[in-house]
């Protein structure tokens, strides 16, 4: 190509530019060091070029009396539609980009949500995320209540926006929701743990507006709202780590999430897979409002008990007597296991009687 004088005046003007927006509006370099942002990071990055961050209390009249200046709002309720008649699913990806473009955000902004201090709507948003594949965003920690508490900048205007397109990937991440072939799957061979993390008393049919009340065969119940403190803070990593794992929700295992649509399951959801880092955490959006209305598929109400994982049995209960390579070297059918977890109870391996049968299941399987 042949290079002329004027050429580079072109050149030079867009570096100047660059150099003015540089300047004028810093980008955000660098994404917070957490999932869960600080009130404080948010603070310091607000007026940041490629920073949304996005308002989704359930009141308008909240937002329309104070938020976090350059904060738009959005009504969560335009992200979930019937879907084949079934309530309240999650939007087509189609109509989550241009929702999201009309707020100004593409697929690199980064996107910090924030509610109420922990609700689930940011986390349904944040999962909805999640299955575009968007990698960039977080949750305000302790929500606007913290902010307002902090008494940081608050304003009544609204952003100036002008929107731009969202490019769909050409893959979405399937693997963050559960579709109801999976769920029935994971029912029928129990290749992994269903998790409803509804109150109690809808878990148990006690209480409930569907066609049945109850649960999906199976499930084992955590009540969301148990994650959390009473101020409405999290608990610490260690306790919910724990918690989880007595459940037998460990993270080698698929995880299912559900509830009754979908948010407070996105809760779970959220804790799971970006405080715990579980890689395999699925959501059902479907939730019961799906699964109680299709007659043959089965609902129960009594109190499930989390099956005890016989894995962890063994690793901590075989081993107080002789190693665990003796446990490993034997080779036998489930008669044969049988036989020898009874002996060993009667020597003294403390087991009861769901233990006792999770650990056979688990060494005749292996
Ligand atoms: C209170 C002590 C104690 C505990 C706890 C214990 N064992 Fe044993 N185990 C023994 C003793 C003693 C022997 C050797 C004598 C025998 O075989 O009965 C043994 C032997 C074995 C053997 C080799 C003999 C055979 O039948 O193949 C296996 C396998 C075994 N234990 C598995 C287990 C498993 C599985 C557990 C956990 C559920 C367990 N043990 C917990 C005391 C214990």
């Amino acid at each position: 190509m042949k290079h002329t004088k004027s050429s580079i005046w072109p050149c030079f003007s867009g570096l100047f530019l660059v150099l003015a927006v540089a300047f004028v509006i810093p980008v955000l370099s660098e994404g917070p060091p957490s999932k869960l942002v600080s009130t404080e990071w948010l603070n310091e990055n607000l007026s940041k070029e490629n920073l949304r961050v996005i308002d989704v209390r359930g009141e308008i009249k909240d937002y329309w009396q104070d938020h976090i200046p350059g904060a738009v709002y959005f009504n969560l309720e335009t992200m979930r539609l019937a879907d084949h008649g079934v309530p309240v699913k999650l939007t087509p990806p189609e109509a989550s980009a241009i929702m999201l473009g009309k707020m100004g955000v593409n697929e690199k902004t980064m996107i910090v949500v924030y509610a109420e201090q922990n609700d689930y709507k940011a986390t349904y948003l944040i999962w909805a995320l999640d299955f575009l594949g968007h990698s960039s965003f977080g949750i305000l920690d302790g929500g606007f209540d913290k902010w307002q508490k902090e008494k940081r900048p608050v304003t009544q205007d609204y952003p100036m926006i002008n929107p731009v397109g969202y490019a769909l990937p050409s893959k979405l991440n399937e693997e963050v929701r559960a579709t109801l072939e999976e769920v029935k799957e994971l029912v029928n061979v129990g290749s992994g743990i269903l998790l409803d993390v509804r109150p109690v008393q809808l878990y148990t049919g006690e209480k409930g507006f569907w066609k049945r009340n109850g649960h999906i065969k199976g499930a084992i119940n955590h009540f969301w709202g148990e994650d959390l403190e009473d101020d409405g803070t999290w608990k610490s990593k260690d306790e919910l780590k724990q918690a989880y794992e007595k459940l037998g929700a460990t993270p080698d295992k698929t995880i299912i999430v559900s509830c009754g649509q979908g948010l407070m399951s996105a809760h779970s959801y959220f804790m799971l897979k970006h405080i715990l880092g579980y890689p395999k955490v699925k959501n059902y959006d479907g939730g019961f409002n799906e699964w109680s209305n299709i007659d043959e598929l089965p609902v129960e109400t009594e109190t499930g008990k989390p099956s005890p994982d016989g894995e962890k049995l063994v690793n901590e209960r075989c081993n107080s007597c002789h190693g665990l390579d003796r446990v490993h070297k034997a080779r036998k059918d489930k008669a044969g296991w049988e036989e020898t977890v009874n002996r060993m109870i009667r020597k003294g391996a403390r087991l009861n009687e769901a233990e006792r049968q999770a650990v056979v299941n688990y060494l005749s399987g292996h």
